[in-house]
Parts: structure tokens; C-alpha cells; sequence
């Protein structure tokens, strides 16, 4: 049926909504609900194809929808990786396939992984993808550019096709020569010293000369460290098209949440020290940092349960990210406008993406109990679980159809 919705926004300004809704879906007048834009995922890792035990489309959506995302951006390091045209059309296929099976038509994008065997595939698929990924150092999966003239073709080829690059940026060289420094530590905690803050720094330097030489728009993945930051700020104050999203986990989580979390602690780039999350709601504030990935990375327990070295990389974030961003508001580390900034209106811009009417309606004082038993996503946990948030989302609309949160 189709009903018509009194809403406010964040200002304060009454909408009127025509949705389409379910009886048990309708919105109760006054219930005091906060109105954003709909959330845009830049950065997930959704598994299909060939990951699918760790998650897959038809529980992804589930989870997007929960914590008010729409929109997401999924990248190329599934089994096999996205680098060639067929393949692309292939994923395309399973993911529009498990789509429909959940009934949700979640908008989706994805990058295309860059390969230097295949390279000279990026023209033919330019106006399929939202961008090219390039894992300056390996993560989880065998996607690397590890050599500076593939790198350098890469962005030449980018910038030729109008294309956005986002960069993994650690160094494998550096990364390689540090895993024998500290080859003798087994502790979860190590992970921050060999993925150090110089790695990730080096690399950053490295793309942003290679932006100033073809001026190929640069997105900058999950940065984590105040050091990134000013070299961000640098390239932005040259007038360069550099970009920069953080995530939940390096704002939310430190390099103290080894202790408790052991492997599950263990993300590329890893957890910084508290000084670092300081320094990222200052770069929010100054506009430096432009969006937020969750960067929605699930693993099994199982996987995250082995000892360092066996454990892989990586965090389920989807359903948590606007929870913990709220509850940052409600603390006065962010305000509402800065979060729909990092949550949808710079990736619209960056990404360069229409408008649409999706919404999602969130309760800014409702306590949101993170319980792994609660989730979507198929890998079954959260870092965040056991926390007590104020404020979460309560009906997303995605194309005219409210879901219902709760
Ligand atoms: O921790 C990570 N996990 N970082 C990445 O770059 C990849 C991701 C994954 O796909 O598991
Ligand atoms: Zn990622």
C-alpha cells in the first residue's frame, strides 16, 4: 500500500513521504525519527564468488539494509579476482541472481582489480566499474601491484579513461623486509609493527607523485594514521584530486583491542594507537577525510581463531558503522552534517553518482546493543559486540520500499 509519512530532517523540517510499506511497516506519526540520506558503502568486500562460506549477496543485503546502507561498492579480491571483462560479468550475474532471491535491490557497483597481466582490460570495461583497485601490498587474496611500472601504467591508463583509482596503499617491499624483523613474535599486537605507519606512508607517497603526473583521481582506502593524514592534506592543498576515506574500525577500535579481540582485531591497515583516532575526527572536522568504508571484511571464527600468521585480515563493519557514528554524535565527537558527509554526500560527489530517494530513518536516542547473535552478516560476529550505543537506524527506503530495521 502506499501511505504518505511525516518526517523531519535534520533541520528540523517536516517531509512528506509517499512510500510504499508493509502493514507492519508503516511509521508512526511523531515518533521523533531523524531523517539522513540513505548510507553509500564505498568499500566492501562482499565474498562473492568463491568466498561465499565467509558471506554472500543475500545476507550482505540483509546486513546493508539494517545498518541504512543502499548503496555499496564491491571490490575485486574475490576467488577468481575481478580483472578481466568476462569475469566482471560473471560476478555481475551471481550478484543480480542472489539479489533477487532476498528481494532486495540493493544498488551496487564494483571495482575492478588491477592485474598487471591485465591491464589492457581496464578500457574495455571503463564504463562498467566505479574504479580500479590496486593493492600496493598484498592483503587477503593474491591481488598485487608490487612493481612501480605496472604501477605507473595503472594510473597513466586510469587517468587516459577517466577512471578513479583506489589504492590499498602499504608497501610489499617494506612490509616484506619488517615480517623478518619481527619473524620471532607470534602476538596478534605484532601485526601493527610489521604493517607499521612509514609503510603505509611510503606507498601514499608514491600514488600521490603518480596523481601529480597524470592527475588520475586518487582515492585514498582506509586511512589510519595522522601521519597519512598530513600527506593527504599536502596533496589536497596542491590543488590534487586526491581523496580520503577512513573506517569504523580505525576510529572506533585501537591497538589496545588485541588484548581482548586477539584476531579479530587483525585488519590491513591494522589498529593504531589512540592518538590516531584523535587525529581522524580532526581531519574529519577539517574536511581532509572525505567519506567512511566500512570495508566490510568478514571472516569465519573459525579463520579469526587461529594463531597470528594463520588468521586473516579483516572486520565485518556494515551494520555497525552508523550505530557507532551515532553514538559519536550523541557524544559530540561529530556532528549530523559530517556524518551525512562521510556517509553519502562526498561519495556522491567523488564517485560522481545521480541522486536518488533513498533514505534511511534513524532514532538518535534508541540504545543499539551490538549481539552477534543480532546480526545479518553471515560470518556471525562483530568487534563492536558486547557495546551499548545511542542512536540507530529504524527504516531504511531503498527505492520506495521501507524495510523495517527493528
Ligand atoms: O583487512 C583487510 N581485509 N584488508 C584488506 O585489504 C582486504 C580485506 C579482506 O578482503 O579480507
Ligand atoms: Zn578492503
Amino acid at each position: 500500500m502506499i501511505t504518505r509519512q511525516s518526517i523531519r530532517d535534520i533541520h528540523g523540517t517536516v517531509i512528506e513521504l509517499p512510500l510504499s510499506v508493509n502493514q507492519e511497516d508503516i511509521i508512526q506519526p511523531d515518533t521523533g525519527l531523524t531523517l539522513l540520506p540513505a548510507l553509500i558503502d564505498p568499500h566492501v568486500h562482499f565474498r562473492t564468488p568463491g568466498l561465499e562460506h565467509k558471506e554472500n549477496w543475500r545476507t550482505a543485503a540483509l546486513a546493508a539494509i539494517r545498518g541504512g546502507y543502499t548503496t555499496v561498492f564491491d571490490m575485486p579480491n574475490t576467488i577468481p579476482p575481478t580483472i578481466t571483462k568476462q569475469l566482471l560479468h560473471d560476478k555481475k550475474a551471481l550478484i543480480n541472481a542472489q539479489l533477487k532471491e532476498v528481494n532486495i535491490p540493493l544498488h551496487y557497483q564494483l571495482f575492478f582489480g588491477a592485474d598487471k597481466n591485465h591491464l589492457d582490460e581496464i578500457a574495455n570495461v571503463k564504463d562498467e566499474i566505479v574504479g580500479i583497485k590496486v593493492f600496493m601490498g598484498c592483503s587477503t587474496g593474491n591481488l598485487v601491484i608490487d612493481d612501480d611500472e605496472s604501477l605507473d601504467k595503472v594510473f597513466r591508463l586510469a587517468a587516459e579513461n577517466d577512471l578513479l583509482v583506489a589504492v590499498h596503499a602499504e608497501d610489499e617491499e617494506m612490509m616484506h623486509a619488517r615480517k623478518k624483523e619481527f619473524a620471532d613474535r607470534k602476538d596478534y599486537a605484532v601485526h601493527s609493527e610489521i604493517r607499521s605507519i612509514p609503510v603505509a606512508c611510503a606507498a601514499i607517497q608514491k600514488a600521490i607523485a603518480l596523481t601529480k603526473k597524470y592527475r588520475t583521481r586518487l582515492y585514498i582506502l582506509h586511512v589510519s594514521s595522522r601521519e597519512e593524514i598530513a600527506l593527504i592534506d599536502a596533496a589536497k592543498q596542491a590543488g590534487l584530486p586526491v581523496y580520503a576515506e577512513t573506517t569504523p574500525h580505525h576510529l572506533f577500535l585501537d591497538t589496545t583491542s588485541y588484548e581482548v579481540l586477539k584476531g579479530k582485531a587483525v585488519v590491513n591497515p591494522p589498529l593504531r594507537t589512540p592518538e590516531h583516532q584523535a587525529a581522524l575526527f580532526k581531519a574529519i572536522r577539517q574536511g581532509i577525510i572525505d567519506t567512511i568504508g566500512s570495508d566490510h571484511a568478514p571472516h569465519t571464527l573459525a579463520e579469526k581463531d587461529q594463531p597470528y600468521g594463520a588468521c586473516p585480515s579483516g572486520v565485518p563493519g556494515i551494520e555497525t558503522t552508523l550505530p557507532l557514528l551515532l553514538d559519536a554524535h550523541s557524544k559530540g565527537l561529530l556532528t549530523l552534517e559530517e556524518i551525512i558527509s562521510l556517509t553519502s554526500k562526498r561519495a556522491r560527489e567523488i564517485f560522481r553518482m545521480s541522486d536518488n530517494n533513498d533514505i534511511v530513518l534513524v532514532d538518535l536516542n534508541k540504545i543499539y546493543r551490538v549481539t552477534d547473535a543480532n546480526l545479518k552478516t553471515k560470518c556471525g560476529w562483530s568487534p563492536y559486540a558486547g557495546r551499548v550505543l545511542r542512536g540507530c537506524p529504524v527504516y531504511t527506503i531503498l527505492g520506495g520500499q521501507c524495510y523495517n530495521i527493528a
